[in-house]
């Protein structure tokens, strides 16, 4: 039988383009462009399987197309609000995703940016490398301490827990959280992890507020005015999880206006566009959607995404089989 063929949205890790080149009919994106809604369609219409990434819109449009040939959208990256899964289900794709392998990541970009904001440190970084640092003194850029301080943690998912595990351990953080589908007892087993009967009841009570619940419609604009209004006017916003889960406006507001501290960004709502009044505020801490983005991580979320082809195509269920 010949080899599936399999057309790939972005440069991957570069061992994982191997791996699926040796055992596939693969075509790569030789220099990386974001694919149109045209190119997508026509990925689906002439191969077997489509790999895209969280910043492919595959949208409704797209999977309209006429005379669909893939039957697996193999996706790198957990979140999948980039999807339309219903019409991938009408379209009789397969969909999978990459859970698991980037956890312990993004929970460490999570601590980055909260320490980060609450110490100062893009902004003394900054000071520094423009030469305006005159030397140590009692009142310099003195930040917010974090040991022992409230972490809020909007869902409760892997990503959530594991940096409650850090900030728990790590930093001696008490921990409260929300969540609509809470976890088991033992997966929270030994973080002292308070559960809270809103969002809101998080917000009144955390120095720190971290958003990991998934993208899409249920959760869009979660976090708006009201989210800050109910916020300690110290307190800190961080996002590692999807950036149309706050109402980007409302936070700027919410920053120009003092109601809360700061905000560490690692998502936005129009990537990779960020609100120009963001870019001017020394109290936030931005970065580039980085959450997953280490060698070792890349490589294994591009494993899972061949791990779950390879069922497909041997006639097994995906592990990660979303629809
Ligand atoms: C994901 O996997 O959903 C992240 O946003 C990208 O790593």
């Amino acid at each position: 039988m010949s080899r599936p063929k399999i057309i790939v949205t972005r440069r991957w890790h570069p061992e994982v383009e191997a791996v699926l080149t040796e055992r596939f009919d693969t075509t790569l994106n030789e220099d990386d462009h974001s694919m149109s809604v045209a190119e997508l369609q026509d990925a689906l219409q002439s191969a077997d399987a489509v790999l895209p990434t969280v910043c492919d819109k595959v949208n409704a449009e797209v999977l309209g197309a006429d005379n669909i040939r893939a039957k697996i959208l193999g996706s790198n990256g957990v979140g999948f609000n980039h999807i339309d899964l219903d019409a991938a289900r009408a379209a009789g794709l397969t969909v999978t995703n990459t859970p698991e392998v980037l956890t312990d990541c993004t929970a460490d970009l999570a601590l980055t940016l909260l320490l980060m904001v609450a110490r100062r440190a893009g902004e003394g970084e900054r000071h520094l490398r423009n030469g305006e640092w005159t030397g140590w003194r009692p009142t310099h850029m003195m930040g917010t301490s974090v040991t022992g301080k409230t972490l809020g943690l909007v869902g409760m998912g892997r990503i959530a827990r594991a940096v409650a595990a850090r900030a728990a351990h790590g930093f001696g953080m008490k921990i409260v959280f929300h969540d609509p589908f809470p976890p088991r007892a033992e997966d929270i087993e030994g973080l002292d992890a308070t559960q809270c009967g809103s969002p809101e009841e998080v917000f009144a009570r955390s120095d720190f507020v971290s958003l990991h619940c998934p993208g899409g419609a249920d959760t869009y604009h979660l976090i708006g005015a009201d989210a800050f209004a109910a916020m300690k006017p110290g307190a800190f916003l961080i996002n590692t999880a999807r950036g149309d889960v706050v109402d980007e406006a409302a936070l700027v507001t919410a920053l120009q206006n003092g109601d809360i501290a700061g905000a560490g960004l690692d998502v936005f709502e129009q990537e990779p566009s960020v609100s120009p009044a963001l870019l001017e505020m020394e109290n936030v801490v931005l970065l580039p959607h980085l959450g997953s983005a280490t060698q070792e991580t890349r490589k294994a979320m591009g494993m899972r995404v061949v791990e779950n082809i390879e069922a497909f195509f041997s006639g097994e269920t995906p592990r990660d089989k979303l629809v």
